[in-house]
């Protein structure tokens, strides 16, 4: 088309001009390189970046037996969810999570049982059963004395857990004397 001038006029449509194949086999080609340039940058980044799974620590050294007296003991309940009981001739940790539904029991001093806020269940200072809908006994967890430094060592993810039975009194009931066994019991 001319304009008034008998010039040719510019129609003003860039994008009319066909894309060639030369064109497009260019920008498939770029965008092929920027993607594998992008794949590789963030394989770099993870590289830098460890994989690491941040779990709650399980084992706790938790200081000589002299500084634990007859009785429960909650000073551990907060960081490692243990009790600490020490009898007259040994000690044992019980794991302070609820046998029902994992909820944290309360230590009560005054009645010497643990009691569960959530359902109501009820221990005693051996993880036995004494109400409420707890199916089972509480967990022990592994413990013993650092030969080294003399410190105990609970490690709360290994756990005794004995079959239990019902006896008069006592729901959930798991004879004391067969826990103490190595790991779950020290002698002090
Ligand atoms: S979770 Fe403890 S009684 Fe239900």
């Amino acid at each position: 088309m001319k304009d008034m001038r008998g010039f040719e006029a510019d129609s003003g449509k860039a994008g009319d001009e066909p894309v060639t194949r030369r064109d497009f086999f260019t920008l498939v080609g770029w965008g092929g390189f920027l993607a594998a340039m992008g794949g590789v940058g963030l394989g770099s980044f993870k590289f830098y970046v460890p994989t690491v799974l941040y779990e709650p620590p399980t084992t706790f050294k938790i200081g000589p037996p002299k500084d634990y007296g007859l009785g429960v003991d909650v000073r551990w309940k907060a960081i490692g969810q243990f009790w600490v009981v020490r009898e007259e001739k040994g000690m044992y940790a019980l794991v302070s999570i609820c046998r029902h539904l994992g909820c944290t029991p309360n230590w009560f001093p005054d009645q010497e049982r643990f009691r569960c806020p959530c359902h109501g269940s009820i221990y005693d200072t051996n993880g036995n059963v004494r109400g409420g809908p707890a199916p089972r006994t509480l967990w022990r967890a592994a413990i013993s004395i650092d030969p080294v430094d003399g410190q105990i060592v609970v490690n709360t993810s290994v756990r005794q857990d004995p079959d239990p039975k019902s006896i008069e009194g006592i729901a959930v009931y798991v004879e004391p004397e067969g826990r103490k066994v190595e790991p779950f019991y020290i002698s002090v």
